[in-house]
């Protein structure tokens, strides 16, 4: 449980009482209470407020604030509010400042702005986090520490290139070995001293954000602002812990956030928690797969939804409200894939500045009588009934798909071989498929331990880090099914090559060698031609973005391509390594053959969807004290049937009992009790 303080799903928000008086204070209270709200999240961008002068700390609007929350029965989650640096900061120390991109000296304005190697903002943002520590430790109000805010930006300062340099130093230990990772005889670029390194933007190798020259530099730039950030948020972390131990401490991540490796910042994170902003055209399986990548940070650990509008956005080109339902809808999709709270950016409206047109629990009208209120009253209740029931539920999977920051990472700066490869679209594909059939999945990171599962995917597994290779071995010897695709087995660690033929270091596993890669013009594609049947398979699929040119060595080939000069060319593959199987997908195939793909592998190991795949509707179980808690969500906003595998259930929502075909209405929600 993340605090046991509150033993149920956390309902409430981030609330900003500084930007309103008395009236509305007295007014937030009553409306808090009509909502079933129990958790504000407070002081998120109150650093102006709290230190208003370099000597100067002032505590007590926070202090009321504080004390009015726990006279009411309401929690907090305690912000130090180190995501935006005060002005006078900004003017006085100027080495908050970031550099931007093009290599231009920041002015004040906007948020998360601060250099992450300014000794400014490093020693103000410890000091604020020790003083709020010292100052709330014994609050009966703290529920939670919430370090800064959405961490992310990069910085291409002076202070940053000293710093960068003492992080390759620590990484390599010697020049020679960072010449050696970059390959710098490329283009004569070799380093004979450490102050000739700088960092990697536009004055320098990079254009267009992830185009570069030198995959190395900028890859290692990645990981060392992704450290940089991580530092920083240490620094608060341990302050607050040095003085409240016992009080977990989160930042809210960003999901699918492309600038820093979460997997890594997890380990230090007590709960990760995350903000969930999906628009209307969003596929429902992008933040099912997105949710089930935040419970997999903490290895299945419960996760917080630290945030998400009750209704509309701002910041889209296009800010939808989330139609009737859809909100209780969303929570809820959070909640079945491992959320254990429901809360939202904002709980009032502001008046000025960007966030005014954010949706909010409170509407600029200013009462409870509104669509949005009243929905979120409602759901406030429900979750008030469901109690305890839900905290701590685990998801099980067999099937667990690898996602990894770093790999990401490099293929997006890899030129060539095609623009058209977007990893977290290739993960998708795969998450989609088993999604669209009831079939839970892990999003896990290469650290994570294989034995338990029973399929193991790692779409595109450009990059192989040190022993991941021999893990993958282990775990099919052992009985495992493992699938990669096309472009994969290619890099070390350092994005160098491993030579002596694709793909590399898993060519042993996989049984192939994949001699060159083709890539596909828009539009274009080739086929996939399967031999024979093969269980939901038979005939012909389309593929297309890249095509591995492949010669099976010991594999046995499934299928082969339709077209172009390799036609006939081995497609899929399959090699028995040990106990198991490892399956190659030589390029990117259409929805129907990878529906009827993951329908065989779960087939082979007996996996069974939790209910018959019905459209729109989604399906996902926790499990908690021997228990299975059965998740339906109809996406749609038509009714739909679905028949219930055997057994009765309970309606955790109703208390009715329930058993073989229910009807779910248009996006409502059954949770059911087996
Ligand atoms: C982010 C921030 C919030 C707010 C919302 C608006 O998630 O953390 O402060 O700006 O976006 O959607
Ligand atoms: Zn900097």
């Amino acid at each position: 449980m993340i605090n046991t303080a509150l033993p149920k799903i956390w309902y409430g928000g981030d609330y900003n009482p500084e930007q309103w008086g008395p009236e509305e204070w007295a007014e937030d209270v009553r409306m808090f209470k009509l909502a079933g709200i129990d958790v504000v999240t407070l002081n998120v961008f109150s650093w102006a407020m709290t230190q208003p002068a370099e000597d100067i700390y002032d505590f007590s609007g926070l202090d009321a604030t504080m004390d009015r929350m726990h006279q009411n029965g309401i929690y907090v989650c305690l912000a130090t509010g180190t995501g935006a640096h005060p002005a006078w900061m900004a003017r006085k120390y100027p080495d908050v400042l970031r550099v931007d991109y093009q290599g231009r000296k920041r002015a004040f304005g906007g948020r998360h702005n601060s250099c992450p190697s300014s000794p400014t903002y490093r020693r103000y943002s410890q000091a604020m986090a020790a003083r709020l520590a010292e100052r709330y430790k014994h609050h009966p109000a703290l529920l939670i520490w919430h370090v800064s805010n959405e961490y992310g930006g990069y910085c291409y300062c002076s202070a940053c290139a000293v710093q960068f340099r003492n992080w390759l130093q620590q990484r390599y230990s010697s020049l020679e070995a960072v010449n050696r990772a970059w390959n710098t005889r490329f283009w004569g670029h070799t380093f004979y001293e450490w102050e000739e390194i700088v960092p990697p933007n536009e004055l320098s190798e990079e254009w267009s954000g992830n185009r570069t020259n030198f995959q190395g530099i900028s890859l290692d730039y990645r990981r060392f602002q992704s450290d940089s950030l991580l530092d920083c948020y240490k620094l608060e972390y341990d302050a607050l812990k040095a003085q409240t131990p016992h009080i977990p401490v989160t930042t809210n991540l960003m999901g699918l956030y492309p600038e820093l490796d979460y997997f890594k910042w997890a380990q230090h994170l007590d709960v990760v928690s995350w903000d969930n902003y999906p628009s209307l055209d969003t596929p429902v399986s992008l933040t099912a797969m997105t949710h089930d990548l935040m419970r997999g940070l903490k290895a299945g650990q419960p996760f917080m939804i630290m945030e998400q509008t009750p209704s509309q956005q701002n910041w889209q080109p296009y800010n939808s409200l989330k139609r009737p339902g859809v909100m209780r809808l969303w929570s809820y999709q959070g909640v079945a894939r491992g959320a254990d709270t429901v809360m939202f950016f904002q709980l009032r409206r502001s008046v000025g500045a960007c966030e005014k047109y954010h949706g909010a629990v409170i509407e600029h009208v200013g009462h409870e009588h509104t669509r949005v209120f009243r929905e979120c009253a409602a759901l406030g209740a429900e979750l008030e009934a469901l109690g305890d029931s839900l905290l701590d539920a685990r998801v099980p999977a067999k099937v667990a798909i690898v996602f990894d920051w770093e790999n990401r990472w490099a293929i997006q700066l890899s030129s060539g071989p095609s623009i058209a490869l977007d990893y977290v679209a290739e993960v998708h594909k795969y998450y989609k498929a088993l999604f669209d059939q009831h079939i839970q999945v892990d999003m896990i990171g290469v650290e994570q331990d294989l034995t338990g599962y029973d399929v193991v995917i790692a779409p595109v597994l450009y990059m192989v880090k040190p022993g991941y290779a021999s893990k993958l071995e282990q775990y099919v010897s052992a009985g495992g099914i493992f699938l990669t695709t096309f472009f994969s087995g290619i890099v070390n660690e350092n994005d160098l090559v491993t030579t002596g033929g694709y793909p590399g270091e898993l060519r042993r596993l996989l049984g192939i060698w994949a001699e060159e890669i083709d890539a596909l013009l828009p539009g274009h594609t080739n086929e996939i031609v399967l031999q024979q049947s093969w269980g939901a398979l038979e005939g012909r699929y389309e593929c297309g973005i890249l095509c591995d040119l492949i010669h099976a060595e010991g594999a046995e080939v499934l299928a082969s391509y339709g077209t172009d000069f390799y036609a006939g060319m081995p497609a899929v593959t399959v090699n028995t390594f040990g106990q198991g199987k490892a399956y190659y997908i030589a390029s990117s195939p259409d929805e129907a053959f990878l529906s009827g793909l993951l329908r065989n592998l779960c087939a082979d190991r007996g996996i069974r969807p939790l209910v018959e795949a019905t459209e729109g509707v989604e399906a996902a179980v926790r499990a908690k004290d021997g228990h299975e808690l059965l998740f339906l969500m109809n996406h749609r906003p038509e009714s739909a049937k679905i028949m219930l595998q055997e057994g009765s259930y309970l309606n955790m929502l109703t208390q009715q009992t329930v058993q073989g075909e229910v009807e779910l209405s248009g996006r409502d929600v059954l949770i059911l009790k087996k």
